[in-house]
C-alpha cells in the first residue's frame, strides 16, 4: 500500500514537474512578487482615483468659472462676457439653450446660439416649397430630405450619426450657410423611418433640444391627387423626358396638371383613414418635444403670417421669404379628376365630403 502511495505521489509530482520550469521555482517567484504586486495595485488605484477626482473637480471648476465670467446679467436681459462674445441675449440663449461647442468655429457669428429643428411631413404636402422658402432666409439651413437615402435610415445606429452631423453644422449641401446659421435642420418624411423608430427618435430630439415643425395638408383628397399625378410623372416623364416632383414655371405646372387620374374608390377611404391615423400617431408620439404645426393650406392662403410664425419659432429674425416653386394643381378639384362624378357620389355623406369643396385655401 505504502509503495503504491509513493508511486502515486511520484506520478503527481512528476506531473507537476513536467513543463519547462519546476513547480517550486514558480511558486517561489510568485511568493516573491505577490505582496508588492498587491501594494502596487493599490497605489495605482488610489492614484487613478485622485487623478479622476482632480480632472472632475477642475473641469467643473473651469466650467463654473467660465459661466461666472460669462454671466453677469444686466437689466435689459443681456449677458456681458469677456472675449469675442461681448453681448448675448439671455432670453435667446436660455429659452433656446443651444449654446454649442461648435460656436468656436463659427467666427463672427460664434456668439449667437444655433437652434435645431426638424420638419416632419408627408409627401405632397408642400414641404419642398416650404423648405425652399426657409432656405431663402440668410440664417436658416434646412438640408432637405436626407433620409430619402435608404441606407441612412436602415436603423437608429445609422440615423443618429447622420443627425449629429447635421446639428454639428458639418453637413454639406446647397443649403449650407457657413458661420451665420441660426437655425439648422432637415426635412424628414414620416414614412422614412420616423414612425418605425419613433421612441428612439423622440428621445434623441428631446435630449438635443431639437424642435419639430409638423407640416401637414388638411385636404387629404387633394394630397392624394397630387400623389397620383406625381407617380404618373415618375413613369411618364412628361417634361423633356425627365421626372419633376416640383416645377419652377407656369408652363411646366400646366404640363403636369394636365394629367387627370382615375381615383380608385375601393382604395380611397381606407387610405384616407390610414393617413389620418399616421398624423395623429406622429403628433402623439412627439408631443413632449417642442413643436408647432403648419398646414399647407394656411401657408398658401396666408403665407406672410405663417412664415412669420415659423421664423419666430426658429428664433430667426422674420424676413420676407421667397421661392421659385410654382404650384402644380390650381384648378378646382373636379377638373383634376377623371371620374369626378363617381367620386362625388361616393364621398357624399362621409366626413371626407368637405375635401371636395373649395380650393386649397382654408
Ligand atoms: C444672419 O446672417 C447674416 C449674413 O451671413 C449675418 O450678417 C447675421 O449676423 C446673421 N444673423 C444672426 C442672428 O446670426
Ligand atoms: C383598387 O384598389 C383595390 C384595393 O387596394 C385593389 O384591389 C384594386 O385592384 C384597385 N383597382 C384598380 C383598378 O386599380
Amino acid at each position: 500500500m505504502q509503495r503504491e502511495d509513493a508511486i502515486v505521489n511520484e506520478l503527481c509530482v512528476d506531473a507537476v514537474f513536467t513543463g519547462s520550469k519546476p513547480f517550486y521555482k514558480e511558486t517561489a517567484q510568485r511568493w516573491l512578487y505577490r505582496k508588492p504586486n498587491l501594494i502596487w495595485k493599490l497605489v495605482i488605484l488610489v492614484a487613478l482615483g485622485i487623478g479622476g477626482m482632480y480632472i472632475c473637480i477642475s473641469g467643473v471648476d473651469k466650467r463654473v468659472a467660465y459661466y461666472r465670467e460669462m454671466i453677469s446679467l444686466t437689466a435689459n436681459n443681456e449677458i456681458w462676457t469677456k472675449g469675442p462674445c461681448s453681448k448675448v441675449n439671455v432670453a435667446e440663449m436660455f429659452s433656446l439653450h443651444y449654446f454649442r461647442e461648435s460656436r468656436l468655429k463659427r467666427d463672427e457669428c460664434g456668439c449667437k446660439p444655433t437652434n435645431y429643428f426638424v420638419i416632419l411631413s408627408m409627401q405632397r404636402s408642400g414641404s419642398g416649397w416650404f423648405e425652399a422658402l426657409l432656405n431663402s432666409h440668410p440664417n436658416i439651413s434646412s438640408h432637405g430630405e436626407i433620409f430619402s437615402v435608404e441606407r441612412r435610415r436602415k436603423s437608429v445606429t445609422t440615423m443618429i450619426p447622420t443627425l449629429s452631423t447635421v446639428y454639428n453644422l458639418d453637413w454639406v449641401s446647397s443649403a449650407s450657410k457657413n458661420h451665420c446659421v441660426t437655425a439648422v435642420g432637415l426635412k424628414w418624411m414620416l414614412n422614412q423611418g420616423v414612425m418605425e423608430y419613433k421612441s428612439e427618435i423622440a428621445a434623441y430630439l428631446k435630449k438635443n433640444s431639437i424642435s419639430i415643425i409638423f407640416l401637414f395638408r388638411r385636404n387629404l383628397v387633394r394630397r392624394y391627387i397630387s400623389i397620383l399625378a406625381n407617380s404618373f410623372d415618375q413613369v411618364a416623364k412628361q417634361i423633356n423626358g425627365r421626372h419633376f416632383a416640383h416645377v419652377h414655371s407656369e408652363e411646366e405646372a400646366k404640363v403636369l396638371a394636365a394629367y387627370k387620374p382615375v381615383v380608385n374608390l375601393t382604395f380611397l377611404i381606407p387610405y384616407l383613414k390610414r393617413v389620418e391615423e399616421i398624423i395623429v400617431d406622429a403628433q402623439d408620439s412627439f408631443k413632449e418635444i417642442r413643436h408647432m404645426t403648419v398646414y399647407y393650406e394656411d401657408l398658401v392662403s396666408n403665407q406672410k403670417k405663417e412664415l412669420r410664425r415659423v421664423q419666430k419659432f426658429l428664433g430667426v429674425k422674420p424676413t420676407q421669404l421667397n421661392s421659385q416653386h410654382v404650384k402644380v394643381h390650381t384648378q378646382p378639384l373636379q377638373e383634376q379628376i377623371n371620374n369626378w362624378k363617381e367620386l362625388e357620389e361616393f364621398l357624399k355623406g362621409t366626413r371626407y365630403e368637405i375635401f371636395l369643396r373649395g380650393k386649397d385655401y382654408g
